[in-house]
């Protein structure tokens, strides 16, 4: 299913006052206005127009009550994940609902990691250029670009105190990271077989 596919089924019937966080380029938000809610979307790079704010969410300062936030791969970057699931909860009405699309930097295990060093050899080759030499070397250039990211075990502790969960599914996510070398159901029948894990993941929930 596509996210804003997963998104769209997860909210409130329009009218609605939607939050996007970490909107990056904007394409799940103009979905979700097209719809026919009433978007909001924040990103300190947020393109031009009417439902774009160049606001981080801790910077933002929105009077009344949103129906719903939505965030993509976003918030593990917050470097006060606590406070912004405090505040995420406060600009939610009771039973609000929050949709998360995110990433979990810290499943990647040895077996992942192998084959996930396999496709980057597959793309050095396309492109010419040079993969990492070791398995050693992709997982601790992992550690490096991944150093103080917010991991699953951080994320899954800060939601459940917070909000009721409605919805999860592991999803593939390397993919993204290989340009199109990986495909993304090869990398899902690999995590549906067992064989490497999923990085990616889907929640819904509502406000406690
Ligand atoms: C990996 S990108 C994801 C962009 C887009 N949502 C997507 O899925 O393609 C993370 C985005 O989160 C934004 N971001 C990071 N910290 C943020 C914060 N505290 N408040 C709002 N946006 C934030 C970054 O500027 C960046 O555009």
């Amino acid at each position: 299913m596509e996210l804003a596919d997963f998104v769209l089924a997860h909210l409130p019937n329009p009218p609605a006052r939607i939050l996007e966080i970490g909107c990056g380029r904007g394409e799940l938000a103009r979905r979700i206005a097209a719809a026919g809610y009433d978007m909001l979307a924040i990103d300190p790079e947020a393109p031009e127009g009417s439902i774009f704010r160049r606001v981080t969410l801790e910077e933002l300062d929105e009077p009344g009550l949103l129906d719903a936030v939505v965030a993509s791969r976003s918030l593990h970057h917050v470097v006060d994940l606590a406070a912004a699931l405090d505040k995420i909860a406060g600009l939610l009405g009771p039973g609000g609902v929050l949709v998360l699309d995110e990433f979990a930097h810290d499943r990647l295990d040895d077996a992942t990691a192998d084959w996930y060093w396999g496709q980057l050899r597959a793309l050095a080759a396309a492109r010419g250029t040079t993969a990492p030499p070791s398995l050693d070397q992709v997982i601790s250039e992992w550690a490096t670009d991944h150093e103080g990211l917010h991991g699953y075990g951080t994320m899954r502790g800060e939601l459940d105190a917070r909000f009721q969960q409605v919805d999860f599914s592991w999803e593939p996510y390397l993919y993204r990271e290989l340009d199109g070398v990986a495909a993304e159901a090869l990398e899902r029948m690999l995590i549906e077989t067992g064989a490497i894990q999923a990085t990616g993941y889907r929640y819904a929930a509502e406000n406690r």
